[in-house]
């Protein structure tokens, strides 16, 4: 019926594109190697999922995933069908790199050929190097204690100096091999989410949870500080073993980091301390990194100005990916420093043992909870581009991921069609984003929550392993054909009260 409906629609028959995007903006959906490939033994998330001494961390293991590993021309056969023209998709350190300084050549061929069938449905891959994955060999979790000094089997994580470099040799040796198909390259997918879930609150690996000064002093700055300087190393080894034009736009090798950014807003607006803390938990959470690798400036002591100068890691990002999922207020908090404000996140509250009534923070209206237990803002998308575009002026910024986890397909329509509603008002505005890519092309393995959310434009029976479109997927797929929004979808999907994300 839908489809009948916009197959009919045209100008003419007075359905306009009414928010029209600037030509040559790009389409797209995500995925991570992780989430989706299955079957992936040889890194520290399997062990996460898997080892005694982390039961109950993950819901479930990864096992099978989506089964993308084989399945990646059928899963591209349902992107072409929508129009996309970009996919994010990353390499699996652990897979082609399984032992320190040891290239599998099956493993490098297999990505040659996933990223050849992209390029031959047109599609132009954006390749990420490290999302949020790392091999045993650089951290054994079975021997996180790393008492016997770091071996090359086990070189006890990030802080190791030797870390930083053995991940740049990595990125070059993949823009080696596959510069020729690709011309955008993300070295790492949401550091600081990466940092904080790991070394904060313990819902990544290495699983360390200390939420006091002495906890951030001691694991999170060390390890933020590694990895923007393996971001420098891995942007110049890129940009040195990258020399041609894949697709002949004159762009050789555009090299950045995805960058993870939500609405944070002081619980009461009227009150200076909220406002206060609401800045320095969005330094912490949105901006320390983009920082650190394009300002050169890091906030050791959290306090929301980053006052100490790094000139070895400033300008090593031409393209800042920002992915957007939800909105979270902020209150003043003074019994928690060094931020001294508490965030209205009922996951990390529960990780502190308390709730959000604890501390006076609202609960958000039902049907905005989506399944992931954090609230859903559709114009937070728009609305971030103009203060990162102020604050990194001169890049490229680019939504690698949006979405919304969902069991309802209207719900993700209606979530895509508000957010891009936004977009295209920033756009207006002149913020300079160049294109929307959705997470995610398939439902996937969500992490610590296992396969519960369901973020894919198309769904997975994980039983069959069959996927089946979303209403979402329809309406990206009408949007990306007219570059825009058309009079028919926005009245069906852009105003009005929305459906509940479901359980
Ligand atoms: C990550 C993805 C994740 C998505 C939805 C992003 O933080 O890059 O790996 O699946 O959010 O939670």
């Amino acid at each position: 019926m839908l489809i009948l409906l916009f197959a009919c629609a045209d100008e003419d028959s007075g359905d306009p594109v009414i928010y029209a995007f600037p030509e040559g903006f790009r389409w797209g959906a995500a995925s991570a190697a992780h989430q989706v490939e299955g079957g992936n033994t040889n890194n520290n998330w399997y062990q996460f999922e898997t080892l005694p001494e982390f039961a109950g961390k993950t819901d479930e293991p990864s096992g099978a995933a989506t089964e993308f590993y084989t399945r990646y021309e059928a899963d591209f056969d349902l992107l072409e069908r929508m129009g996309a023209d970009v996919f994010r998709l990353s390499i699996e350190w652990s897979r082609v790199e399984r032992s320190r300084d040891t290239w599998d050549e099956a493993e490098w061929d297999h990505y040659r050929a996933v990223i050849e069938a992209l390029r031959a449905r047109d599609i132009e891959p954006m390749v990420t190097l490290h999302h949020f994955t790392d091999p045993i060999w650089v951290q054994d979790l079975s021997d996180l204690d790393c008492e016997a000094g770091p071996t090359d089997t086990n070189m006890c994580g990030w802080t190791n100096p030797e870390v930083p470099a053995e991940f740049a040799e990595f990125s070059g040796e993949a823009a080696t091999r596959l510069g020729d198909l690709v011309d955008e390259w993300s070295t790492f997918n949401e550091p600081g989410g990466y940092v904080l879930s790991g070394y904060l609150g313990g819902a990544f690996p290495p699983g360390y949870s200390n939420l006091t000064v002495d906890g951030i002093q001691e694991n999170v700055i060390p390890v933020m500080e590694a990895l923007a300087t393996a971001n420098a190393l891995a942007y110049d080894a890129v940009k040195a073993a990258d020399r041609s034009d894949a697709n002949s736009d004159n762009v050789i090798a555009n090299v950045g980091f995805t960058n993870s950014i939500q609405w944070i807003v002081p619980l009461d607006e009227d009150n200076p301390d909220d406002v206060a803390a609401a800045e320095r938990i969005q330094s912490l959470y949105g901006y320390a990194f983009p920082d650190a690798v394009i300002l050169g400036k890091l906030d050791r002591d959290l306090d929301g100005t980053p006052e100490e100068d790094h000139p070895e890691w400033a300008n090593k990002c031409d393209l800042l990916g920002y992915q957007y999922y939800y909105r979270m207020p902020v209150k003043y908090q003074a019994s928690f420093p060094p931020v001294e404000a508490i965030p209205c996140d009922a996951s990390v509250l529960e990780a502190l043992g308390m709730s959000l009534s604890d501390f006076g923070c609202p609960e958000p209206h039902p049907d905005d909870i989506t399944q992931m237990g954090y609230e859903h803002y559709s114009p937070g998308l728009g609305l971030l581009a103009e203060p990162m575009a102020e604050r990194y002026p001169g890049v490229q910024l680019r939504v690698t991921e949006a979405g919304i986890a969902t069991t309802t397909g209207k719900r993700r329509a209606e979530s895509i069609v508000r957010q891009l509603v936004g977009l295209h008002a920033a756009i207006e505005d002149g913020q300079p984003v160049d294109g929307y890519i959705h997470w995610s092309l398939t439902d996937n393995f969500e992490w610590a929550e296992g396969f519960r959310p369901r973020f894919g434009l198309y769904s997975v029976d994980y039983d069959t392993m069959e996927r089946s479109v979303t209403e979402g997927a329809t309406v990206l797929g009408q949007i990306i054909k007219d570059n825009g929004i058309r009079q028919s979808v926005y009245d069906s999907y852009g105003v009005g009260e929305h459906l509940s994300p479901g359980e």
